[in-house]
């Protein structure tokens, strides 16, 4: 079971609101002026990862009151509960175990009374076997030539995990093309359709329920085109695999269940880059690599479940979030990889954090009287700096940043390397420190400006600084690195929905409009004009069919 506290009314949140007033009065220049040890006591290493927070508005007091909060609201508890395969995504009746995905240690895990991890295991091996087949080129297609292109079908969590990390360990890839096709857009699996050959294409119908309107249209699309290549029904066994929980779908739709690869329902779609969904990260940069991710996400969850509160990383973010999220009423979290192959990276939490702590009912059924997900969203340093950053420093708004990067590039260019981290540093010391107005002043008066000129410009260039940032430093983003980095912010997730007491594993508020479509579709095969919706979806959908 997990438990059920409304945070508001606990002494540690009433204590944080009374210390919110001291803290929010001071800036964090101040904050390190008066504690020369806030980097070795804000800082937690954990094997080649660093995280620096304490670029944050908080002290002692703040985190000894946070970490009262996670005890309070008994999040030990709650990670005992989910990794002992409690059925905690009660409005499902499931468990949530990706954390079993990656159980390197193999200790079983019971869901019903059964060990989940001999299933795990052979469908590792199963992936394994046939990722090798794959890049080894003994796997032919219906011609007998060997795969060049993967293309996987998939959305949401289908997708983004498997982008996210090909696109973040793109240094390890082999030689095979991977394409990723979500959109119903046409155009999506038009334009990926037109790079490939259907005699050496392999699609990989990634999709938990194998129900999902936008995937089953894309793997149709691309089925119907490879037939019409000259392929036979029989040959859709040599380049069509399914990754799914849903058997029965996978056979209706025609793909050979020995081309299935199995999940379970206790995999959130969200957190499903770890199972079967992650073939196309093992075929792009090999199994060894994948089962180096899933040994990087193990020693994360490790790390979650036995560190204490003081030196565990995901309960130190979650914290963060939550001081800034309900205290300081921040709306938004920014997250900034400084690496180009991380380009991904944010996009991939706005589903996970999202589609999982977007919520307004707590776990009793009722509306929450308190704010809980952040809106996430970043893009990779520097693009972001000449584009949004802008507003993270001057504007009206507060926006906690991560900033995140490698101390080591797979690809060392001459300066590049120095240039961008000078940048990565620079701008969380500027986001902190700001820049005064005597600063300014001075600056003006250095470069030959007149009194009148220095009074015109000099308000615009002040920069309040006290930006809040956290900063993750990555000896190399590698697989096992990677894989930690993300499971950190899995469980930030995790413990941010157990305190908020809201159920972060399922996503109905995705179905409405899926509904709606439903029904909407069927009025657009044919020109009569519709009447049945209010004035302004009636107006646009008869305008669509005069235009179309
Ligand atoms: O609509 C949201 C969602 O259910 C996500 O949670 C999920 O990742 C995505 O759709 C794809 O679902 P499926 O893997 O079942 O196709």
């Amino acid at each position: 079971m997990l438990p059920n506290t409304d945070f508001t009314t606990t002494q540690s949140y009433k204590y944080l609101a009374d210390h919110y007033i001291d803290i929010v009065s001071k800036s964090l220049k101040e904050l390190f002026n008066t504690d020369n040890q806030r980097f070795k006591k804000f800082s937690i290493q954990f094997e080649d990862i660093l995280l620096d927070y304490s670029k944050n508005r908080i002290d002692d007091q703040t985190i000894a009151l946070l970490i009262q909060l996670a005890k309070e609201c008994s999040v030990n508890k709650a990670i005992e509960a989910m990794f002992s395969g409690e059925k905690i995504n009660v409005t499902e009746g499931r468990p949530v175990l990706h954390i079993a995905l990656r159980n390197r240690s193999n200790k079983p895990i019971y869901v019903d009374g059964k060990d989940v991890m001999p299933d795990v295991n052979k469908v590792l091996d199963q992936m394994k076997a046939f990722s090798h087949a794959i890049i080894s080129g003994e796997w032919k297609g219906y011609t007998g030539k060997p795969i060049t292109d993967v293309v996987n079908i998939g959305i949401g969590g289908s997708d983004l995990g498997p982008v996210m990390v090909t696109e973040a360990l793109k240094a390890y890839k082999n030689h095979l093309n991977l394409h990723f096709v979500s959109n119903v857009d046409g155009t999506h699996i038009v334009e990926t359709l037109k790079a490939v050959d259907p005699e050496t294409t392999l699609f990989l119908v990634a999709s938990k329920t194998f129900t999902t309107q936008e995937t089953m249209g894309n793997a149709h699309s691309a089925r119907d085109w490879f037939l019409a290549a000259g392929a036979k029904e029989a040959d859709v066994a040599k380049h069509f695999a399914a990754l799914s929980t849903n058997a029965a779908a996978v056979e209706k739709f025609g793909i050979d269940t020995k081309n299935m690869f199995e999940f379970w329902d206790w995999v959130g779609g969200r957190y499903s880059l770890w199972s079967a969904i992650g073939l196309s990260i093992a075929l792009s940069i090999g199994f060894d690599n994948f089962a180096e991710l899933l040994d990087g996400a193990h020693a994360t969850d490790e790390h979650f479940r036995t560190a204490e509160f003081e030196q565990n990383i995901p309960v130190t973010l979650a914290l963060l979030g939550v001081w800034y999220n309900n205290f300081f009423e921040a709306e938004t979290n920014a997250i900034l990889p400084y690496d180009q192959y991380m380009h991904r990276f944010a996009a991939y939490f706005q589903q996970g954090d999202m589609e999982s702590n977007g919520k307004h009912v707590d776990r009793n059924g009722k509306h929450v009287e308190y704010q809980t997900g952040p809106i996430i969203w970043g893009e990779p340093g520097t693009n972001g700096q000449h584009a949004f950053y802008q507003l993270i420093h001057q504007g009206t708004k507060l926006i906690p940043c991560d900033f995140i990067a490698p101390a080591q590039s797979h690809n060392p260019l001459g300066e590049h390397h120095n240039m961008l981290l000078s940048n990565f540093f620079a701008q969380t010391e500027a986001l902190m420190n700001g820049k005064t107005e005597e600063v300014v002043i001075e600056e003006l008066k250095a470069a030959g400006k007149s009194e009148a000129e220095i009074a015109a410009i000099a308000p615009f260039k002040v920069f309040e600084g006290n930006r809040p940032t956290n900063s993750f430093l990555l000896k190399k983003i590698t697989p096992h690195s990677l894989g930690s980095l993300i499971a950190m912010y899995e469980h930030k997730i995790f413990v941010q929905g157990i305190i908020w007491n809201i159920y972060s594993f399922d996503q109905w508020g995705v179905e409405l409009g899926k509904q709606l479509a439903g029904k909407i579709l069927p009025e657009l095969k044919d020109n009569s004009e519709i009447s049945s919706h209010d004035s302004s979806t009636n107006g646009l959908i008869n305008q669509y069919k005069a235009w179309r």
